[in-house]
């Protein structure tokens, strides 16, 4: 009587064995883009699966990896968009020529303001890995617009110096709208491809803004004094103006808005036109902050330890919007801009000196922080020359992303979480840095020491 339900039991344990332990599967959106015959179109935003396999000896390998337009647990007779047979790699990748687009957010995450819903949902791809027609492990491209405040049980005690924080670099300057062949060829200007708001769905929440102030757009002062002043700055690629500083300053709010746990941090780091011996800038600039964010604005805070507030902390005082600001000056006049804040940043032009470099910054040997500020960023983008773009040696800020964002994914995921706050990235959708900051806070909120 007793030996069967024994065998039934260890039976179940070894098909969870057999889910749960044959590593991984997971999609990324690829940062480059294909020139179409005709037309001034381009193909960008293509599907890529990802791998990392690590099946126990007696298991064996999985065998295939296919991609749907819907989940295969759930519609047994869907046909997959494409089959992967040979996974001669451990770790590896292909890149499909699956157009990914610019996909609607499900969970009512389309609408700013509608009925949005808490928890990860899933976009229209999946990626499920096989053995014998058997589903092993599953994964979707997936937005996670309130990952902070559903995993408040484990990470609420922690200070928000110690969370790993994803984030984007120069994040406004992306492209409004398809992509043409013109933009593509602007192959130095745009760092992203997705914009502020759709950032934040997925589940950025470091946002690095470089902003400019332009008086050659004062030619409309008489009617709306206000109007025209929000109007004249924009978020920089250095000297260039990419897009109307309050198009990012609208999504931030609404997103604050909506997703009402969410933290975010604005970090004004640059201010490359306009401000050089012009404090009346500053002073513009920081009361349309004030006057846009008002009661969002959480105030500087070194919490214990100097690892500031933590998340719970950052809840109690009902203010969720964190506004570092890169000219000390200013900071010092306002008491709730935080002073500016350290971005580690490798001035680097190749993969393996921005490596080694942000290896020595993560592992602690070179890091200089601001004492001031407990929040610090690792920049991990390479840094391209005058010479790069006039020869175009390196193919453009795509193609850079392109050769390092699966590398940062693996050396994030191995090495570099723990020591990590804030990281930036050049199109976030190539790398899993989101996921990875998830699961790498769960992981930290078991660890009850932390040496910083
Ligand atoms: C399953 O997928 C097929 C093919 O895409 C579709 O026609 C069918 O309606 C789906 N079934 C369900 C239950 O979603
Ligand atoms: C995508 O690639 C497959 C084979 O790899 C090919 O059969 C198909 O025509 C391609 N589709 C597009 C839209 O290029
Ligand atoms: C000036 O701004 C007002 C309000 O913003 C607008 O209605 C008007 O058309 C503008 N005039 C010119 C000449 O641009
Ligand atoms: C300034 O004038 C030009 C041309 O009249 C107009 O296109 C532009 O919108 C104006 N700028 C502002 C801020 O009103
Ligand atoms: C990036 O990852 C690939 C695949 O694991 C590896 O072969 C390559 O050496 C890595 N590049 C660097 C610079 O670490």
């Amino acid at each position: 009587m007793f030996k069967p339900i024994v065998f039934l039991f260890l039976h179940a344990i070894c098909d969870i064995a057999l889910t749960t332990q044959c590593g991984k599967v997971w999609l990324t959106v690829s940062s480059l883009w294909r020139p179409i015959a005709a037309g001034n179109k381009v193909v960008d935003a293509e599907l890529e699966v990802n791998w990392d396999l690590d099946c126990p000896p007696n298991v064996g390998y999985p065998d295939t990896i296919k991609v749907f337009t819907a989940d295969p647990a759930h519609n047994k007779t869907i046909k997959p968009q494409l089959t992967l047979f040979i996974l001669e790699q451990i770790r590896g990748y292909y890149r499909t020529n699956i157009t990914v687009g610019r996909p609607s957010l499900s969970g009512g995450w389309d609408a700013t303001g509608g009925a949005t819903l808490p928890g990860p949902h899933c976009l229209k791809h999946y990626a499920a890995l096989y053995k014998d027609n058997v589903i092993l492990t599953s994964s979707c491209l997936q937005i996670w617009p309130t990952w902070m405040y559903d995993l408040r049980r484990q990470l609420g005690r922690l200070p928000i110096g110690t969370l790993m924080i994803p984030g984007t670099h120069n994040s406004g300057c992306y492209q409004h709208g398809d992509l043409t062949r013109r933009h593509a060829f602007e192959r130095y200007l745009l760092t992203q491809d997705r914009d502020v708001w759709t950032q934040l769905v997925h589940g950025i929440r470091y946002l690095d803004i470089r902003v400019g102030y332009y008086y050659s757009m004062a030619n409309n002062t008489t009617f709306d004094e206000e109007v025209s002043q929000v109007n004249r700055f924009w978020v920089n690629h250095d000297v260039i103006r990419v897009t109307p500083l309050m198009t990012i300053i609208k999504d931030v709010r609404n997103f604050l808005d909506v997703a009402r746990g969410e933290v975010v941090i604005l970090d004004f780091h640059r201010f490359p036109v306009g401000f050089e011996g012009r404090p009346s800038s500053h002073r513009r600039l920081v009361s349309i902050l004030h006057r846009e964010f008002g009661g969002l604005i959480l105030k500087p805070d070194k919490g214990v330890e100097g690892l500031g507030p933590t998340l719970n902390d950052i809840w109690n005082s009902g203010r969720r919007l964190i506004i570092c600001y890169g000219d000390k000056h200013t900071a010092n006049e306002y008491d709730w801009l935080w002073p500016p804040m350290t971005q580690a940043w490798g001035n680097q032009q190749t993969v393996e000196g921005l490596f080694k470099y942000m290896d020595e910054t993560i592992t602690g040997h070179k890091r200089s922080r601001n004492s001031q500020n407990p929040l610090w960023a690792v920049m991990a983008e390479l840094t391209p020359v005058p010479l790069d773009m006039l020869f175009e040696w390196t193919g453009g800020l795509r193609q850079m992303a392109d050769s390092m964002n699966r590398n940062l994914t693996a050396l994030f995921q191995d090495e570099w979480w723990k020591q990590t706050n804030i990281v930036a990235t050049d199109f976030f959708l190539g790398n899993n840095l989101i996921d990875i900051s998830i699961q790498s806070n769960i992981k930290k909120s078991n660890i009850a020491q932390w040496r910083l």
